[in-house]
């Protein structure tokens, strides 16, 4: 049941636009699917990636990977951060590729069953999760000691959006020192693997076997040095209805705590929407919305349920469509605009769009 007219649509056409437009011609492609599809709806977007030709789909829980099976998707799912303690069970039997880097994650695994070949991930200087790469071939050792195989190793890259930055020419070395000692300890595994968005747009040598993917696939760049790199389509469009309209003379304001006061008689329209649906307070005085195919502020502080947009001297009435992210006629605002405005990134912006809002799939 749905009444508020507040809706996040989905342009599954855009994703299955983007899957070919970032997929290396000799690499297949991870669509990184964690988050719930950062905001966009995991079981469309993977089912729309498959068939634009991803092979792989990237999840950061085991709870995702088994909505993903669940939804009846039996494509190959790497989880990509370690199963916690308990959920190996559940994540070998569902089929889901595990990752592993402590030795305590791979003695859960073995202790678990046999299951898909693991993908081992090495630290090579993001410092999030990962095993050192001296520690590499003990590792790889230890798997095949305790029964296990393993069908891949990968790092993740700290900077690779941000061009002329040394630090993945670093990691990209650590890398292929660490998979040259495999390869001399007799260990190739299938998949190689490093590219996020950022390395597969800009670094073709950062390829290898896979390239994971996220937020290109959602047509937001991850950086502002990325533009025009690549012909993206912005999968989300954010909208809503205007609810109220006020004509308020000069020297009202608008809000809690009164932060926009008007300088002139302005026409104020209140919409739908809130920072618990994921339009974050930090818009508050700073956003724009797309009214009648025109750019308006955002008129004080954005509440919890509703927002107020200052409208000027343009004619606009109860009903009206708003477009808080995407295009409305000649005009277009972009998750990364709002992520400026909003002193974040692009990813924050679509994965925040909370549960409220309905996902409404299209293509
Ligand atoms: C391990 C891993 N690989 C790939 C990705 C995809 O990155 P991006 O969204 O920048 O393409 C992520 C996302 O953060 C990740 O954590």
């Amino acid at each position: 049941m749905r009444f508020r007219p507040t809706v996040a649509e989905i342009d599954l056409e855009a994703i299955r636009h983007n899957v070919r437009a970032l997929k290396p011609p000799a690499s297949e492609l991870m669509a990184v699917v964690k988050a719930d599809g950062y905001g966009h709806g995991d079981v469309a977007v993977a089912r729309a990636a498959l068939e634009a030709g991803a092979t792989w789909l990237g999840v950061a829980l085991v709870e995702e990977g088994l909505r993903l099976r669940d939804a009846g998707i039996e494509d190959p799912i790497l989880v990509l951060s370690e199963a916690p303690p308990g959920s190996e069970g559940d994540a070998l039997a569902a089929g889901l590729t595990p990752t592993c880097y402590t030795d305590d994650g791979l003695r859960g695994l073995a202790g678990a069953g046999p299951g898909s070949a693991l993908h081992v991930k090495v630290d090579t200087g993001m410092h999030r999760v990962g095993l050192s790469p001296e520690r590499s071939v003990g590792f790889c050792e230890a798997v095949g000691r305790l029964g296990l195989q393993i069908g891949g190793v990968w790092t993740h890259f700290a900077r690779s959006e941000e061009l002329g930055d040394p630090t993945t020419d670093e990691q990209l070395k650590r890398f292929e020192e660490v998979l040259a000692a495999l390869e001399a300890a007799g260990h190739r595994p299938r998949y190689r693997h490093a590219a996020n968005s950022g390395a597969t747009i800009v670094r073709p040598e950062a390829h290898f076997d896979l390239v994971r993917v996220g937020i290109g696939m959602y047509g937001i760049l991850p950086g502002p040095q990325l533009e025009g790199a690549v012909d993206l389509r912005p999968a989300m469009t954010l909208r809503s209805r205007v609810s109220m309209v006020r004509r308020l003379p000069a020297g009202e304001a608008i809000s809690y705590g009164h932060r926009y006061r008007l300088e002139r008689e302005s026409t104020i329209a209140t919409v739908p929407i809130g920072y618990a649906d994921g339009y974050m307070r930090a818009l508050s005085n700073v956003g724009r919305v797309l009214i009648g195919g025109r750019r308006h502020p955002v008129a004080g502080t954005v509440t919890m349920d509703h927002l107020m947009v200052d409208c000027g001297d343009h004619l606009v009435r109860p009903g009206d469509e708003v477009v808080l992210l995407g295009r409305q006629g000649d005009e277009e605002i972009r998750a990364e605009e709002v992520a400026e405005w909003a002193g974040t990134i692009g990813y924050e912006v679509v994965t925040s769009v909370s549960g409220r809002v309905p996902r409404v799939h299209r293509g």
